[in-house]
């Protein structure tokens, strides 16, 4: 049903980011598993990435990323009407991590729900929120990436730990008119391949158990190189897609934030798509793969460095573990 109406789309009121404190560099690597800091720079792009401390879980690092965005949008915590927080590994496998932020942040007139879609979730979430706000289901919204991959990483497996990273990217949404926000949007889901990307052991499937837990199954398994060629294909295809729906030519974008999974998967995206390097969003050296919160953060570190700035038009694009993968094109 399409509303007489009311708003047409939702903006970007403000955005914020939290990294934690700790730093691991590729030299830490090198002192724990058989790898070099060339080997992961050549391969993956990555030099460091931040490791939340012990008593910090992901709604922690959420409520800090939370914060700062709803002082960019100068918003009060009363006046949320939903949250959504898209994470992978949230503080527990319920309460939803959303529930905790709702909380802390004393959004006491929130609904609030978890979106798992894995890397895709910041796209998934901004795309719920959206069109709850075109519904009139809700007027503003507090969408969240946040991940603790860190609790889920084996720090044996040099063939998974050296890529993954924890932190968080907030955005309040307002609503706005046809022509500005939020222009497009796209999601798309292949579950024929759940295992290139999966944390095997903790769910009903296949719950956690002391012979599993001394099998290392409880952290995160990927086959890289059969993402590696989908990521590509995939992410382009939804670029195109949200390019094709709001009517635009990829010469009109002034930046491309691409999740952050992988140098080489980014600079194969911005390939096929012509685009040439600096209209791309790049922070994949100093914060790894963080997952849902990549976007957002990549997002919020251009904004305070004046990269990006109001106006200019913004194509979001994931994919991760499901799989999922998805696109966002943003008049900011
Ligand atoms: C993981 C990834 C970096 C591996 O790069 P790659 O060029 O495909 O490397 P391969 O997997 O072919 O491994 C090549 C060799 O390097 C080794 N290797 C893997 N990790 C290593 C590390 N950290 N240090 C040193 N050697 C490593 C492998 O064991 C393999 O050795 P072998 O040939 O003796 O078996 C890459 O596949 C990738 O980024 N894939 C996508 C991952 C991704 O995007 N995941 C998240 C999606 S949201």
């Amino acid at each position: 049903m399409v509303r007489e109406s009311g708003p047409r789309s939702a903006k970007f009121a403000g955005l914020g980011y939290y990294l934690p404190e700790r730093v691991l560099t590729n030299f830490d690597f090198e002192k724990m598993v058989d790898t070099s800091d060339e080997w992961i720079v050549t391969r993956t792009g990555i030099r460091e990435r931040h490791i939340a401390k012990e008593e910090e879980a992901a709604s922690d690092l959420a409520i800090n990323a939370a914060r700062k965005a709803m002082a960019d949008a100068r918003v009060e915590a009363k006046d949320i009407d939903l949250i959504v927080v898209g994470t992978a590994t949230s503080d527990y496998p319920f309460p939803s991590t959303a529930s905790i932020v709702q909380r802390e942040i004393g959004a006491r007139n929130a609904a609030a729900f978890d979106v798992a879609a894995a890397c895709s979730g910041f796209i998934y979430s901004i795309t719920i929120a959206q069109s709850m706000i075109i519904a009139g289901k809700v007027r503003r919204a507090l969408v969240i990436g946040v991940e603790t991959l860190s609790r889920i990483t084996d720090y044996t497996d040099r063939t998974t730990c050296v890529l993954f990273g924890d932190g968080a990217g907030a955005v309040v949404l307002d609503p706005c008119e046809s022509g500005e926000g939020i222009l497009a949007t796209c999601m798309k889901t292949d579950g024929s391949y759940t295992d290139l990307l999966y944390q095997p052991v903790g769910g009903s499937r296949t719950p956690l158990t002391e012979e599993r837990i001394r099998n290392r199954e409880q952290f995160v398994k990927m086959k890289g190189d059969g993402l590696f060629k989908y990521a590509v294909k995939a992410m382009v295809g939804a670029a195109e897609t949200v390019l094709r729906d709001a009517g635009l030519k990829i010469s009109d974008i002034d930046f491309v934030i691409p999740h952050q999974a992988n140098l080489r998967i980014i600079d194969g995206v911005r390939n096929r798509l012509g685009v040439s390097p600096e209209k791309v969003i790049v922070n994949i050296d100093r914060v790894g793969n963080t997952s849902s919160a990549s976007i957002p953060i990549a997002f919020c570190e251009a904004k305070d460095k004046e990269i990006i700035k109001r106006d200019d038009l913004i194509l979001m694009v994931a994919f991760g573990g499901g799989l999922t993968w998805g696109a966002a094109l943003l008049k900011y």
